[in-house]
């Protein structure tokens, strides 16, 4: 263990009741999406007592915050944690659950603010001994998918070289870190597709255009063409969930609506889609003589973790922790998590912190008896002060 390790771990230790009285502060009065005030200005608070500047109403309901006089050449590093709480009405029967009712932190930003908010008195605390610049981003509105523009568009990630983040994992026990390289979670787009045929009778169709028809080929094509060209390594999974059209038996239907969602996890993948797919509509359409329009509402894409920050942060969790507290994941997560945009800016790497209690059954995320074990604070200040401490060593 170096020095710096056995001092990050000492500090933490001492924090340890604060942190926890932090913890329990946030979590009894969660704000939701977009209505983080109190929060912010406690998180403001609490960094400002610790030295750091910081920047309020960033991103809206959001603050930025950096380690005090370090030089202005020095790589910048940025660390990233969400701070709202979901519209779910807490059933854990904890001493410090929700006082706000119909709002709970069942997703864990609690802890998330918690684990910056130790690394920057910890880091704080090591002076001169870290030779480069923390930026924190406290952002708001992660579970709507929001924030994260919000900061960028505020100028969060100006002059960052790289960025860190954790997110809760009730599938790990509390003390246990899951990293996973490549993609974590999946980018979730939305698509509508509309067919324009003509009407005509039933027992005619050589004088209509039949949408219906057309409309079968383009979902055959599309979940055929998934398999036949694109590369099976980087999933892709297309739903059309909604199907609307037609007038009676025996009409030709002349205008369908087609409405899905589409998932993958390749960045590549996620660039390419809506041109891949309005392509064989516009092919298909245009054979059997139909018009379309085509809407693609792009979510937030992949979280897809830089191999090296990745490699940062399972190297410090295992030297903090050892290597059995350290799980490389096999699997991504479908979901999505709106880390995803600052990775556009500046390579990055999101890791899993577990919150499991290792002698009972734990909720999922999202969950009215979601909890979290505590020992994930101290679990998840250590690793990040020390893989930040670790990201400036030459
Ligand atoms: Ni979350």
């Amino acid at each position: 263990m170096t020095a710096t390790l056995g001092r990050i771990k000492d500090l933490t230790t001492a924090l340890a009741p604060r942190l926890t009285e932090i913890y329990h502060h946030l979590h009894s009065f969660p704000e939701l999406s977009g209505q983080e005030r109190q929060t912010a200005a406690y998180v403001a608070g609490v960094l400002s007592s610790c030295g750091l500047g910081v920047r309020e109403a960033v991103g809206k309901t959001g603050l930025l915050a950096e380690l005090p006089s370090r030089p202005a050449e020095a790589r910048l590093l940025a660390i990233r944690a969400d701070m709202d709480a979901l519209p779910i009405q807490e059933a854990t029967a904890l001493a410090y659950a929700s006082r706000i009712d119909g709002v709970m932190h069942a997703c864990g930003h609690d802890v998330h603010t918690t684990v910056a908010l130790g690394a920057a008195m910890v880091l704080a605390s090591l002076g001169e001994e870290l030779p480069g610049r923390v930026r924190f981003l406290f952002q708001p509105a992660e579970e709507t998918a929001q924030g994260a523009g919000w900061m960028i568009a505020d100028g969060a990630m100006v002059g960052v070289d790289a960025i860190l983040a954790f997110h809760m994992w009730p599938a790990l026990t509390a003390g246990q870190i899951g990293v996973r390289y490549g993609a974590l979670t999946a980018a979730a787009d939305d698509l509508e597709i509309w067919i324009q045929g003509e009407s005509g009778h039933g027992a005619r169709p050589h004088e209509a255009v039949d949408a219906i028809w057309i409309a079968a080929q383009v979902i055959t094509t599309l979940q055929q063409a998934i398999s036949r060209t694109q590369n099976p390594l980087r999933p892709i999974v297309l739903t059309i969930g909604k199907v609307t059209g037609g007038r009676a038996p025996n009409v030709i239907a002349d205008q369908v609506r087609l409405q899905g969602t589409v998932r993958s996890l390749h960045p590549a993948s996620h660039e390419a889609l809506p041109g891949w797919i309005e392509g064989i509509v516009a092919q298909l359409c245009q054979t059997y003589g139909a018009s379309y329009q085509f809407h693609y509402r792009r979510g937030v894409p992949s979280v897809f973790n830089d191999a090296s920050l990745t490699q940062l942060l399972e190297s410090a969790g295992r030297e903090a922790w050892g290597s059995e507290r350290v799980e490389v994941l096999a699997e991504p997560s479908l979901g999505a998590e709106d880390f995803a945009l600052y990775l556009s800016h500046a390579p990055g790497a999101m890791a899993r912190l577990g919150t499991g209690y290792p002698d009972r059954p734990n909720a999922p995320l999202h969950h009215p008896k979601f909890a979290v074990a505590e020992p994930a604070i101290t679990t998840g200040v250590v690793t990040l002060a020390y893989a930040a401490w670790k990201y400036f060593q030459p």
